[in-house]
């Protein structure tokens, strides 16, 4: 008899081996507030002390000692970005920043392991940039409602309807989306990348808001999705013309996300980071941030004179990522990031094109 399957004949596929069995799991360590833990978390709490009342400082140090020092016994490093908590962003993380910084700094890491404080797709960049490397997420529950509005299956319907229209994918989507484009973009490229490209026409998705915003700069014609973030969407521009007349001389400053009409009454438009930035370079009095309310208290510390108004929009997922489950990701080396071989190398491809674009 001849088989005729010639699948049996190939090599079988290397067996899955979770993170767990391969760096082993530690037990959770007691997390009683001791005056040792009090005395070397003690820097630490200065920096969050405007936020952290000191009656409940007991219930964080704990965790952040035992992140801090889980952290060099696995040889990990945490990547946050600039919506997490300021426990995280001050207390905890190495390295910090907007989604193109956080991007690059992926590629310049030597720690063994990743963990990424931020939503899945930021995960899944950081593990297609470091395919060698092990990637945790605290939670994989973090989503985001751009990365969810759209899939690769709506991509392939957009190429077949615009045949030869390059296509930019904003960083926030899945690889699975990021497969089937030409060119990964963020909120502080996105200009760049579309100006980058040689054709008059470009799909710009899944964002439209950006989308639309991205139009205003550029003579190339835009076309879009209908993705929208949850956070940013919520802004009206009547909302923030109401701010402005209560508070005389404010300087409002918004993100690419937020609709047209919100960054048309914006002082000055930018990735998060970008916006930081502005807030630290011109000090303004008195500022509003037309973004997730965490980014004014991770700042604050570091621009003292600055009053920021704040209408306080949380991102839910962003706000999953807790001190308990990053621990937890470190003891037991889950949630682990992987991405599917047969779309890994196009996604790499797209998120690459742009860390390496010129600017
Ligand atoms: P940035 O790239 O500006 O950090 O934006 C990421 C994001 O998710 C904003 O909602
Ligand atoms: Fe996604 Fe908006 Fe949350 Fe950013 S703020 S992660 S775009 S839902």
């Amino acid at each position: 008899m001849t088989n005729l399957d010639l699948r049996a004949d190939a090599a079988p596929a290397p067996a899955f081996v979770s993170a767990a069995a391969r760096f082993g799991v530690i037990e959770k360590p007691d997390l009683a507030y001791t005056p040792a833990i009090a005395r070397e978390t003690a820097h630490l709490y200065e920096k969050v002390k405007d936020f952290i009342p000191a009656i409940e400082w007991p219930a964080y140090a704990p965790y952040v000692h035992a992140i801090n020092r889980l952290k060099k016994e696995r040889n990990a490093v945490i990547l946050a970005h600039n919506y997490q908590t300021p426990d995280i962003f001050h207390c905890v993380a190495d390295i910090v920043g907007d989604s193109l910084q956080l991007a690059r700094d992926a590629t310049k890491v030597d720690a063994e392991i990743i963990v990424q404080c931020g939503v899945h797709f930021m995960a899944e960049t950081s593990k297609l940039l470091n395919p060698e490397k092990t990637v945790l997420i605290p939670d994989a529950k973090a989503g985001c409602s751009l990365s969810e509005s759209i899939t690769g299956a709506d991509v392939r319907l957009l190429k077949e309807r615009y045949p030869g229209v390059p296509v930019v994918t904003y960083v926030n989507t899945s690889a699975e989306v990021k497969a089937e484009t030409d060119i990964c973009c963020t909120s502080s490229n996105v200009l760049a990348v579309v100006e980058s490209l040689e054709s008059d026409t470009v799909l710009c998705i899944p964002d439209e808001y950006l989308a639309m915003n991205v139009a205003r700069q550029t003579n190339k014609k835009i076309l879009t999705w209908k993705g929208h973030c949850e956070v940013h969407e919520r802004f009206t521009a009547a909302e923030l013309l109401a701010y402005k007349e209560a508070n005389p001389g404010i300087e409002i400053i918004g993100h690419p996300e937020c609709h047209p009409d919100v960054i048309a009454v914006c002082d000055f438009s930018g990735s998060t980071s970008g916006m930081i930035n502005y807030v630290k370079d011109k000090q303004p009095q008195r500022v509003l941030l037309v973004t997730e309310c965490s980014m004014a208290s991770n700042i604050q510390a570091e621009v003292e004179g600055v009053n920021f108004v704040k209408p306080c929009n949380l991102c839910p997922h962003m706000k999953r990522i807790t001190l308990p489950k990053i621990l937890d990701s470190l003891l037991t080396m889950t949630e682990e990031v992987l991405v599917d071989p047969a779309i890994a190398g196009r996604a790499r491809l797209a998120v690459e094109r742009m860390v390496n674009l010129k600017q």
